[in-house]
């Protein structure tokens, strides 16, 4: 008789860990479709690749730094706001991650869709014309500023997301200035 509740017991149970085994599928496949993202399937130019936990590394500069792992001098994120779903998965990347290591920008893909960014070497930034041909205002070190920390552009428009917002110092945005003014 104290067999039948065991065995109900035991059918029970077996269903659960098949569950929980195929549960531990699904997330497993579920970071290997993150890391097959950040991984690859860029445009030429663009690598998305998160530098978290960057404090180990080092960098000649602190515009290096700030360009490549978004963190301050002391090694802490520089907080930003990233409107819109971007705003967890870029939460800690460098303006590498979506402009490129080289700052010629390109096509970003993330898990929600892909989006392009633009060239933001300084020559580029600070030419009277963009890489189109268009007429633009060029930049300046106080409109970069702007751009960075209040998402306008010199023309007054709007910088979109993901462009996060940033919390920048003013030695913060020269330093980043020297550096984007030392890629070729
Ligand atoms: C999450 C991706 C992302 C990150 C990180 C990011 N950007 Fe951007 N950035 C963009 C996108 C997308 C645009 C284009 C926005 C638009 O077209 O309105 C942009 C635009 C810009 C522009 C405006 C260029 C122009 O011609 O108007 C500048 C300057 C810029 N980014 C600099 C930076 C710097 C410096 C950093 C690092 C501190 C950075 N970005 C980090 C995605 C990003």
């Amino acid at each position: 008789m104290s067999l039948v509740p065991s065995g109900a017991g035991g059918t029970q149970r077996r269903p659960r860990s098949l569950w929980l085994g195929l549960a531990l599928t699904v997330v497993g496949l579920l970071g290997l479709v993150l890391v097959a993202t950040f991984a690859g399937g860029t445009s030429p130019g663009v690598s998305v690749v998160p530098f978290i936990g960057s404090g180990s590394q080092t960098f000649s500069s602190l515009g290096e730094r700030i360009f490549l792992s978004s963190t301050d001098a002391n090694g802490n994120v520089i907080p930003r706001s990233v409107p819109s779903m971007y705003g967890m998965m870029f939460s800690q990347s460098g303006c590498a991650s979506c402009h490129g290591r080289d700052g010629r920008g390109g096509t970003v893909s993330a898990m929600m869709g892909s989006f392009v960014t633009p060239d933001i070497r300084w020559s580029t930034l600070t030419a009277t014309q963009d890489p189109s041909g268009q007429p633009q205002t060029p930049f300046t070190e106080a409109s970069l500023a702007r751009a960075l920390r209040d998402g306008i552009d010199p023309e007054g428009d709007r910088v979109n997301a993901p462009m996060p917002q940033w919390r920048l110092t003013d030695a913060e945005v020269a330093a980043l200035v020297a550096y984007l003014k030392s890629l070729p």
